[in-house]
């Protein structure tokens, strides 16, 4: 299969979709901005924690009784796989940053953590990211914006490039595959909050969504990836 407008194949193209609220929140702190924050709460504490609930690590450093990660279940499922598309391509530079000299495109961060089943970060996962220039075009006999690393001993990433551009038949989206050590690849995409066609592509997945602010002329995006490891 050679496009990635369609999940079957069946070349329905713009799919339709719910017209809905596929795009929407919710509203309030999602379960990811709560482990979010308390990963970053974490992030201060000795390496020696760090087998620790992550929100047990945060309700311990206020003093107070750690519970039994509640946060972690309630339900959120690992995060949903989606198709790898026809551009991804192996051996990518190690990098954080895709950005090179004179890159046209507004400048993005993406930051964000990678857990297991049971919340717990985990360290020395590959992460590895390819996406659209500012003008909707990969790169397929070089490496422009392909590059991939590992997160820290906090289970935290960082990658610094521009937001992708726009190509026909998808909404804006980036491409990563995320693999903690010894266990199988999910490959997906995540998509940015108030685009059009978030509504009009079938690929599309709410859960797969971005937060996304604009900080001057830049955009910093989150997102925390739950793997399907046990822990
Ligand atoms: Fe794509």
């Amino acid at each position: 299969m050679e496009h990635e407008s369609g999940t079957t194949g069946d070349g329905t193209g713009d799919g339709g979709g719910d017209p809905g609220n596929r795009g929407g929140n919710s509203g309030g702190p999602s379960r990811k901005t709560v482990l979010k924050a308390a990963a970053a709460v974490g992030m201060a504490l000795p390496v020696a924690l760090i087998g620790v609930p992550a929100l047990a690590r945060t309700a311990g450093e206020r003093g107070v009784t750690p519970e039994a990660t509640p946060a972690c279940d309630d339900g959120d499922d690992p995060t949903p796989p989606q198709m790898e598309g026809p551009y991804f391509k192996p051996n990518s530079p190690r990098r954080t940053s895709l950005l090179q000299p004179g890159t046209p495109g507004t400048r993005l961060t993406v930051t964000g953590y990678v857990f297991g089943r049971a919340c717990l970060p985990i360290s020395r996962v590959l992460l590895d990211f390819w996406q659209a220039d500012t003008y909707g075009t990969y790169d397929n006999t070089g490496f422009r914006f392909r590059g991939h690393q590992f997160t820290d001993a906090t289970g935290a990433f960082r990658l610094t490039t521009i937001v992708p551009g726009l190509y026909p038949g998808r909404t804006r989206h980036l491409h990563v595959k995320v693999q903690a050590p010894g266990r199988p690849v999910l490959t997906t995409q995540l998509y940015f909050p108030g685009e059009p066609r978030n509504n009009t592509d079938p690929l599309f997945d709410a859960r797969l969504l971005m937060n996304v602010r604009t900080v001057g002329n830049a955009k910093e995006a989150d997102f925390d990836f739950v793997l399907n490891v046990p822990q």
